[in-house]
């Protein structure tokens, strides 16, 4: 039925998901996204079928259901599976924990223990910087201690890892990668498929793109007295595209058999520490706009810096982020865009 390996996308139609969903296929796999639409629209599976010009097919499942992700890899030949579906508000999970204790980690606990079951050897899991906590040392490598997590989502982030670690260790049935994302921003190109955050956005590149739109009045930034350059917090911007190709270099990494050790960390970021500052400024400068902001008091919880040391990403992955800032942000803005014109 499928004549190349087949990736199956865990939340293929969130942010991320779609994004990588769009470059396996690129990259020649086949793909089967499984979703169940709780946390994202029908908006970026319909503009993976626009930029692929062909649909990708979809399974519409919760994978908090043992029988039905059971019943899901009994059915389809899975070389590896990616795994997104997961929740992402640091802030809501402080407020309703055990929802995210639940949903992340039941899920995970599922996808892993039906791949083991059926054959699926190869597990890639959606880690986060988060894990590194307020480190005392930048650039961050892989090696760098995990520090206690601050939230109930950046405690599944660290669970979901242990879990993994645990399992590839324990019978040698599957093996793993956990890919520890930094600030990922940005949109497709093709402005088909970007972040399409539900209510008001947490995360400061939406929060931009929607103030310049006219959707949010104006922009809050956190903190202006912070012991950076600029006095703002400095952090590691990598591109949505950049990071989907990650993915890509990773799963072929695990299906052509080229793993070093059975579990493995990468960082996937630019190398490149930013400032809040800086990002806005670059956004005006690059989509010629002027936005409205003010620095505020600092958010409660926000770490000063952090940025990724890349070069294991670098040497074992063959992976290196591409697209500039300016790229970046001029994306996020056509994005942003695109979804005004629709309404
Ligand atoms: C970045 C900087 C803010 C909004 C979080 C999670 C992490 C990952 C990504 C995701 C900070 C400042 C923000 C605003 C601002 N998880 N900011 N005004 O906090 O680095 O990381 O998102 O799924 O795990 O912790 O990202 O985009 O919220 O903030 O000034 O309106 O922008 O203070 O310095 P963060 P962010």
């Amino acid at each position: 039925m499928f004549d190349k390996p087949l990736i199956l996308v865990a939340g293929g139609a969130g942010y991320i998901g779609s994004h990588v969903t769009v470059e396996l296929v690129e990259a020649g796999y086949e793909v089967l996204i499984g979703d169940n639409f709780s946390n994202c629209d029908r908006t970026c599976y319909e503009g993976v079928k626009q930029i692929l010009g062909r649909e990708v097919p979809l399974v519409e499942i919760d994978f908090c259901d043992r029988t039905a992700t059971d019943n899901l890899f009994a059915t389809y030949p899975i070389a590896a599976v990616i795994h997104f579906a997961a929740f992402k508000a640091v802030g809501e999970s402080v407020t309703e924990p055990l929802k995210y204790y639940r949903n992340n980690l039941l899920s995970l606990l599922n996808v892993v223990e039906s791949a083991e079951r059926h054959g699926c050897r190869n597990i890639l899991f959606s880690s986060s910087a988060t894990v590194y906590g307020e480190a005392e040392v930048q650039p961050v490598t892989e090696q760098s201690p995990r520090l206690p997590a601050t939230s109930a989502y950046g405690q599944t982030k660290q669970m979901s890892e242990d879990i993994l670690r645990d399992v590839v260790a324990s019978k040698g049935l599957v093996r793993g990668i956990a890919l520890r994302y930094f600030n990922p921003i940005g949109a497709h190109p093709s402005a088909l498929i970007g972040e399409l955050p539900r209510g008001v956005p947490n995360n400061l590149v939406p929060y931009i793109t929607q103030t310049a739109v006219g959707k949010r009045q104006m922009l809050s930034i956190f903190g202006g007295d912070y012991p950076t350059p600029d006095g703002t917090c400095l952090r590691d911007f990598i591109d949505v595209v950049d990071l989907a190709r990650a993915h890509v270099a990773a799963v072929t990494r695990m299906v052509e058999d080229k793993m070093e050790q059975p579990y493995e960390i990468f960082n996937v970021g630019t190398g490149k520490p930013v400032s809040v500052m800086q990002l806005v400024e670059a956004f005006e400068r690059v989509n010629g706009l002027k936005l409205n902001y003010k620095i505020v008091d600092r958010r409660p919880g926000d770490i000063v810096a952090i940025w990724a040391d890349t070069s294991l990403a670098e040497q074992k992955l063959g992976w290196k982020a591409t697209r500039t800032l300016d790229e970046t942000l001029a994306s996020a803005w056509a994005w942003e865009c695109h979804l005004a014109e629709q309404k």
